[in-house]
């Protein structure tokens, strides 16, 4: 199984009739399993690159592929979405929550639900499957749309600065729980972020993009095996990653900027 990215454009008509091309001619494929990471600078494209991959988006020119399938709209069995800000349904409960991509499709309600209480537990949300999503912390929200998206089982995992919303240490401790969970599933994930220690601690492989037009500028390998624990922060390796992501990307800060001067 993999997901294949071929000749990806994607150009953008804006409000004053001028073109924007967001993606210009992205190539990748991803495997079953593996935890692809996407970093690169803020208007970079990431978010247009997700939707495309998700089949939110229509790209201009170009093909995504699962499974040798072509992905023609969106279908959270293939490709569930978990966004930067926490998604919930207010007026309904956790466990509500979590399977309405489930009873959306028609599953019965016995059948949700118990898919629904296992993931919870998955998330450790169990003892909260009758609270309201106001009840919850941010990080527990988020943990309730991860569940969501997983109840799907969906044949890859789209993430969208899941983690954008909270706190450092949150974020951290999350995170660590997610890629735990996710590694033990074997699940296939494409993780946009704008933290670099995520970029690097979850990730088999990188993609960095580069400023407007967005393109693949590089691709890294992070061989150290997962999931990785806290001690990873400190090898040599992870600095050595660590850095010459800042160098990549100051360059193609640097770059854009003198773009801007120009015109
Ligand atoms: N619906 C749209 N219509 C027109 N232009 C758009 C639209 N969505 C995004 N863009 C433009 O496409 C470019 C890429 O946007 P995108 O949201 O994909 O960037 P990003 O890398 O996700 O940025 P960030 O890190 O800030 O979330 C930006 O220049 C943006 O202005
Ligand atoms: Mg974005």
């Amino acid at each position: 199984m993999s997901l294949i990215a071929k000749n990806l454009s994607v150009t953008y008509g804006t409000g004053s009739g001028r073109e924007l091309v967001a993606l210009d001619d992205i190539n990748f494929e991803i495997a079953r399993g593996e935890f692809v990471t996407i970093i690169g600078p803020s208007g970079c494209g990431k978010s247009t690159l997700l939707h495309c991959l998700g089949g939110m988006l229509k790209p201009s020119s170009g093909v995504v592929t699962l499974d040798e399938e072509p992905i023609r709209g969106p279908d959270a069995r293939r490709a569930a979405f978990v966004f930067q800000d926490y998604t919930l349904l207010p007026w309904r409960q956790v466990l509500q929550n979590a399977v309405l991509g489930l009873r959306f499709d028609g599953v019965p309600k016995a059948k949700a639900n118990a898919k629904g209480e296992e993931m919870l537990a998955l998330v450790g949300l169990s003892d909260f499957r009758e609270a309201y999503p106001r009840e919850l912390s941010g990080g527990m929200q988020q943990r309730v749309a991860i569940a969501r998206a997983m109840c799907m089982e969906p044949g890859i995992l789209l993430m969208d600065e899941p983690f954008g919303a909270l706190d450092e240490q949150t974020r951290r401790q999350l995170g660590f729980e997610m890629a735990r969970m996710l590694s033990e599933r074997d699940s296939t994930v494409v993780m946009v972020t704008h933290s670099l220690d995520e970029a690097i601690m979850w990730a088999d492989r990188i993609l960095v993009m580069s400023a407007r037009p967005g393109r693949i500028a590089k691709e890294i390998r992070v061989t150290a095996p997962r999931p990785r624990t806290h001690d990873y922060i400190a090898t040599e390796e992870f600095a050595a990653l660590r850095s010459e992501l800042f160098t990549l990307l100051d360059q193609d800060n640097v770059s854009d900027l003198a773009e801007s001067v120009d015109r």
